[in-house]
C-alpha cells in the first residue's frame, strides 16, 4: 500500500510503496478515510520533537475497517471508527484513574504497537507507527483499544478531525480549564486546534472570547467560530491588548495553541488574577518559558498543561461526533481545503505558509 514516510528531518515526506502486516491478536486493519493535517506531525519533521524514524506519521484520522484480528469484539468490518493516537488501555493506573489520555501502557511502547514491533515494513527495514495510528496511508493497523466506533456514521474528513484537533481543544476547555459560563477567555494560536479552544469557549458560554494570532486572515476566520474580540500579535504587544480588553484585569482563561516559549509567556502575563493558564501547544524540546514566580502566587494564577484535551477517547469521541451532529460543533467550516496522499508536502507547506482553518488529506 501507499504511505507517506518521514526519514529524514527538513526533508519532504517520501510518498511510496510499504508493506503492512495483517492484524495480530487485539488489533485491526483500518482503510482510511481521512486524516487532519495537524502541527504536531510537523514538529517531527522539523525535528522539534524526537521520534524514531522511518516513521509513517499522521496522527488525527478516521477510517473503515477493514479487518479484525483474533479476540477482536468491540469493532467489525464494515465499521467507521475514529482513530486515538493514545489508545486507552483501560487496565493501567491512569486509565484506571479516568486520565485514558496519558495511558501508560501507551507511554511504555510509543511507537511500536503493543508487543514492540511495527506491522509496517519495506523489506527487512521496520517503519514505526505515529502514535500507534499512522495515518498518512492507505491502510492503517492499529490497537483494537485506539479505535473507536462511531454510531452513527459523519463524513470521513469530519471524522478525522475528532481524532486530534477537536477533542484536543474542545477537551482544554471542557476538561483541563473547565472555563466557566461568562468568563473571558484569550486564546492564543487560531490554527486547527485553537479554533477548536474557541468552539469549546463559545460552548460553555464565555462572555468574552478574545482571539490572538500574528495573522489577521486567521483572526477574521475565528470570529466565525465563536470569537468576540481579536488581537493581532504582530502590531503591538499581545499582553498590552488582551489587557485593554478587559479593564486593565486580564483574562481569566488563556490558552496558548502555537507551541513556543515566547507564546507561552504571553499566555500567562496576559492571564489576571486567580485566572488558569493552558498550555496546549508543544514547544520545541529544551524550551524554557520565563515565568514571574511571584506574580504566580500573589495573584493566585494556576499554570497547567493538556494533553489531549484531558479527553478520554472511548467515551468523549462519541459525544463529540453528537455535538457535531447536532450543530454544536461547527467541522463544516473547520475543514477548508483537501488533498490526496501525493499532495501531503503542500499540505504542510499551506500550513506553514499560515492558511486558515484545517486541511485534510483524503482517500477514495
Ligand atoms: N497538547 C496536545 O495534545 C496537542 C494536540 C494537538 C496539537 N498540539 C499542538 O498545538 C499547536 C497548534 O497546532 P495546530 O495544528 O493548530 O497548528 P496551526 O499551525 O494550525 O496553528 C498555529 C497558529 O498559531 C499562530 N501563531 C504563530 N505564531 C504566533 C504568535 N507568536 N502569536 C500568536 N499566534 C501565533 C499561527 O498563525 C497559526 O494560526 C502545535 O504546537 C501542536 O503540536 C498539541
Ligand atoms: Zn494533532
Ligand atoms: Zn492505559
Amino acid at each position: 500500500m501507499k504511505a507517506a514516510v518521514f526519514y529524514e528531518v527538513n526533508q519532504p515526506l517520501v510518498v511510496e510503496e510499504v508493506e503492512l502486516d495483517d492484524p495480530k491478536a487485539g488489533e485491526v486493519m483500518v482503510k482510511i478515510g481521512a486524516a487532519g493535517v495537524c502541527r504536531s506531525d510537523r514538529h517531527f519533521m522539523h525535528g522539534d520533537a524526537p521520534i524514531a524514524r522511518p516513521v509513517v506519521l499522521g496522527h488525527e484520522g478516521a477510517g473503515t475497517v477493514e479487518k479484525v484480528g483474533p479476540g477482536v469484539t468491540s469493532v467489525h468490518p464494515g465499521d467507521q471508527v475514529i482513530l486515538s493516537f493514545v489508545p486507552a488501555c483501560g487496565l493501567c493506573k491512569s486509565c484506571l484513574e479516568g486520565h485514558s489520555n496519558l495511558c501508560d501502557s501507551h507511554a511504555a511502547t510509543g511507537p511500536f504497537m503493543y508487543d514492540g514491533t511495527t506491522r509496517l515494513h519495506k523489506g527487512d527495514q521496520a517503519i514505526h507507527h505515529m502514535g500507534k495510528v499512522a495515518c498518512f496511508a492507505e491502510y492503517a493497523v492499529v490497537p483494537e483499544t485506539g479505535c473507536v466506533p462511531v454510531p452513527s456514521p459523519i463524513p470521513m474528513d469530519k471524522a478525522a478531525m475528532i481524532g486530534c484537533c477537536v477533542p484536543t481543544g474542545v477537551g482544554a476547555v471542557l476538561f483541563s480549564a473547565k472555563v466557566t459560563p461568562g468568563s473571558t477567555v484569550a486564546v492564543v494560536g487560531c490554527g486547527g486546534v485553537g479554533l477548536n479552544v474557541i468552539m469549546g469557549a463559545k460552548l460553555v458560554n464565555a462572555a468574552k472570547i478574545i482571539a490572538v494570532d500574528i495573522r489577521e486572515s486567521q483572526l477574521e476566520f475565528a470570529m466565525k467560530f465563536g470569537a468576540t474580540h481579536s488581537v493581532n500579535a504582530s502590531d503591538r504587544d499581545p499582553v498590552a491588548q488582551v489587557k485593554e480588553l478587559t479593564g486593565g484585569k486580564g483574562a481569566d482563561y488563556t490558552f496558548e495553541v502555537f507551541g513556543s516559549a515566547d507564546t507561552t509567556k504571553a499566555a500567562y502575563d496576559m492571564c489576571g488574577k486567580r485566572g488558569t493558564v493552558t498550555v496546549v501547544g508543544i514547544a520545541p524540546v529544551g524550551a524554557e518559558a520565563a515565568i514571574n514566580a511571584v506574580d504566580l502566587v500573589r495573584n493566585e494564577k494556576t499554570l497547567r498543561g493538556t494533553y489531549y484535551g484531558s479527553a478520554r477517547s472511548r467515551t468523549d469521541m462519541p459525544t463529540m461526533v453528537d455535538m457535531y451532529q447536532s450543530g454544536k460543533l461547527n467541522l463544516d467550516d473547520l475543514v477548508v481545503r483537501h488533498y490526496s496522499l501525493d499532495q501531503i508536502n503542500e499540505a504542510y507547506g499551506d500550513m506553514d505558509k499560515g492558511e486558515v482553518g484545517r486541511g485534510a488529506i483524503v482517500f477514495d
